[in-house]
């Protein structure tokens, strides 16, 4: 009778086991190995070997006790780092190294917000950025010269494709460089969503602070601790361009407070236009750090250096 087996704990135990093993199966099993539960994205590619040779240091320096390489689905989140981390973004990761502790900001969109030029200075010296920063200094993975034949047994164990250009490529480069090429791929394959422009709030506006001498205080303040490891002492130029002359993304000729303005919140990517001019990107957006009055305190700075 079918109620017998209730009296048969051993065969209820086997029949149980059995029935749950097919569901798990069919639930959780199947699916994953259907290349549907695999999704890459359509611009993703695989790493380099320099590339994976930097995420080998990433590894090995334990950047991921510090660093997240995930953006959660959560507003904040999606404000401060930019689109949520995808699926499909992954499918090269071996393995994945998403971390759980956010000592220093998350990374998962790092490539292409800082030029390489600003990663260099900022391995080397961290507090020159942020003076309390407590991320170790890594300049001294300068000294290590990549292993051509280390980093070719590194793709093909991957199975990653590779040509012989690319491991020819790795003469004289070193564990530095190949940290920066692998924060600059990082994120990459994921469409930059354009920021609500401010352009054509701010265009023809004019800088409600102009002139004014405790704003340019303030906004020279907010300068040095946040923009001259770039753009230098005064404005006169580094890894950014001048803030003194008279061209403005390599453009001569003047340009609206709202121009300024424009760059300082939504920063640049190669090829944005702002006002007629070509950005070639690089310029981080402080939208998000910084509310009207302090962007305005800071563009009343800039003009008051250019009138010296
Ligand atoms: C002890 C914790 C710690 C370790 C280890 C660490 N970092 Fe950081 N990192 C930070 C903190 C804190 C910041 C924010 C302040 C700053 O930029 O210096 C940061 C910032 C950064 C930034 C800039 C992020 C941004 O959006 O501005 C990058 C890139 C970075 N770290 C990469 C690395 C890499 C690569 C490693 C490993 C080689 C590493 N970090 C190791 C704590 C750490
Ligand atoms: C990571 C380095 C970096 C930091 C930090 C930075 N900038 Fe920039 N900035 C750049 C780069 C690179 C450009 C050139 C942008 C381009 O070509 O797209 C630029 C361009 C500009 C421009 C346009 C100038 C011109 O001559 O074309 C202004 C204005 C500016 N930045 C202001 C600021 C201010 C104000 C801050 C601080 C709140 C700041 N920047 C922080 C790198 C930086």
């Amino acid at each position: 009778m079918s109620g017998d087996i209730y009296k048969k704990p051993i065969l209820f135990a086997v029949v149980s086991a059995v029935v749950i093993l097919i569901g798990t199966i069919a639930t959780m099993f199947i699916p994953m190995l259907t290349p549907q539960m695999h999704p890459k994205l359509e611009n993703l590619k695989p790493y380099t070997p320099l590339q994976l040779v930097g995420r080998d240091v990433y590894m090995s320096e334990g950047c991921h006790y510090c660093h997240t390489q995930t953006v959660r689905p959560l507003k904040t989140e999606v404000m401060r780092y930019g689109e949520y981390s995808k699926a499909g973004e992954f499918a090269y990761d071996h393995p994945f190294l998403w971390g759980s502790k956010r000592t220093g900001p998350d990374l998962a969109r790092i490539g292409g917000k800082y030029p390489d030029a600003w990663h260099y200075g900022h391995f080397e010296d961290p507090q020159r950025f942020f003076a309390e920063s407590n991320m170790p200094k890594y300049g001294w993975l300068k000294g290590y010269p990549v292993d051509p034949v280390e980093a070719e047994a590194s793709v093909k164990a991957l199975g990653l494709p590779y040509t012989k250009a690319d491991i020819d490529a790795l003469k004289g480069k070193n564990k530095l460089d190949a940290i920066v090429a692998y924060m600059q791929v990082l994120g990459i394959a994921v469409a930059k969503k354009p920021a609500a422009s401010s352009a054509q709030i701010m265009g023809d506006k004019k800088n409600p602070l102009s002139g004014n001498a405790s704003a340019i205080a303030a906004g020279k303040k907010l300068y040095d601790a946040n923009c001259a490891a770039c753009h230098g002492a005064e404005g006169k130029g580094g890894i950014g361009p001048s803030l003194v002359d008279n061209v403005w993304l390599y453009k001569e000729g003047d340009v609206s407070d709202g121009f300024i303005y424009t760059v300082i919140a939504e920063g640049t990517t190669a090829g944005k236009e702002i006002e007629g001019r070509t950005a070639k990107g690089g310029m981080p957006p402080y939208s998000s750090m910084f509310d009207q009055d302090k962007i305005w305190s800071m563009t009343a700075y800039i003009r008051s250096l250019q009138n010296k």
